[in-house]
C-alpha cells in the first residue's frame, strides 16, 4: 500500500510528465515560417455604441434594410475578409458582427450623438457566419469621423457562442488616425497596420465603389 509521500510523489511525476510532453509538442509543433509572420490581430475597445436594440434585419448587406427601396447614404463599400486561426488555418462558422455610425455620425444606439439626423435607411449593424475559407463579406459605406473619432467599423468575432474578439478597422492614409487616442493606443506598428485597411476605388464601378480587406488573426486555436 503506497504511502501519502509516494502518492504525492507519483502524482508530481506524472504531472511533470505531463508539463514536459506538452512543452516538446509545443517545440515540435512550432508554426513554420509562414505561421510566424503572422501578426495577431489586436483587440480594440468595443466602445458604448454596440447596439442596445439589434435592428430587425441583421443580414450583411448594410445599405438596405429588408426590402426597403431607398439604399442608405455613403461611399459604397464591400468589406470582405477572412478568419484566421492563431496558426493561420481558417476559422468556419465564426460569427463576425460589424457596426458603425451612419454617414452623419450616428450610431444605432439609444445614445447616439446625432439621433434627430439619423439616416433611417442605414441597418448600422450585420451579422456574417464564416465559410470554409474563414471567408467573410459585408456591404456597407466607408466610415466616416464623428466627433472625438477617425473613422473606423467596430467588429467583433464569435464562435460556438463564445466571443473571440473585439476589434476596429480603420482607413488606410486617414489622416486623423494619427491623432485619434484609441488607435495609437496600440503600440506595435505591425498591429497597427493589420487593422488598417486600404479602401480601394473599384475599377469597374460606375458608381464609385470601394473595395476593403480586413483579415483577421485570432490569438486563438479551435479544439478539434
Ligand atoms: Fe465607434
Amino acid at each position: 500500500m503506497p504511502n501519502a509521500w509516494s502518492h504525492s510523489r507519483r502524482r508530481f511525476l506524472n504531472r511533470l510528465a505531463t508539463t514536459a510532453g506538452a512543452a516538446a509538442a509545443a517545440y515540435w509543433f512550432t508554426p513554420g515560417a509562414f505561421a510566424e509572420k503572422l501578426t495577431q490581430t489586436p483587440a480594440q475597445t468595443e466602445g458604448p455604441f454596440y447596439p442596445d436594440k439589434l435592428p430587425l434585419d441583421t443580414d450583411n448587406d448594410l445599405l438596405v434594410i429588408n426590402d426597403a427601396i431607398t439604399p442608405a447614404v455613403g461611399e459604397v463599400t464591400h468589406l470582405t475578409g477572412k478568419v484566421l486561426d492563431a496558426k493561420g488555418d481558417p476559422l468556419r462558422n465564426a460569427v463576425v458582427e460589424i457596426w458603425q455610425c451612419d454617414k452623419n455620425g450616428a450610431y444605432l444606439h439609444s445614445g447616439t450623438d446625432n439621433r434627430q439626423r439619423s439616416d433611417r435607411n442605414f441597418q448600422g449593424f450585420g451579422r456574417f457566419t464564416t465559410g470554409s475559407a474563414g471567408e467573410y463579406y459585408f456591404r456597407t459605406i466607408k466610415p466616416v469621423p464623428y466627433p472625438g473619432r477617425t473613422p473606423h467599423i467596430h467588429v467583433k468575432v464569435k464562435h460556438k457562442g463564445r466571443e473571440l474578439l473585439t476589434t476596429q478597422c480603420y482607413v488606410k492614409g486617414e489622416p486623423q488616425n494619427d491623432r485619434d487616442g484609441i488607435y495609437r493606443s496600440i503600440r506595435d506598428p505591425k498591429q497597427r497596420e493589420s487593422i488598417t485597411v486600404e479602401f480601394a476605388p473599384i475599377k469597374e464601378s460606375r458608381i464609385g465603389e470601394l473595395a476593403a480587406k480586413f483579415d483577421m488573426v485570432l490569438g486563438y486555436t479551435p479544439q478539434v
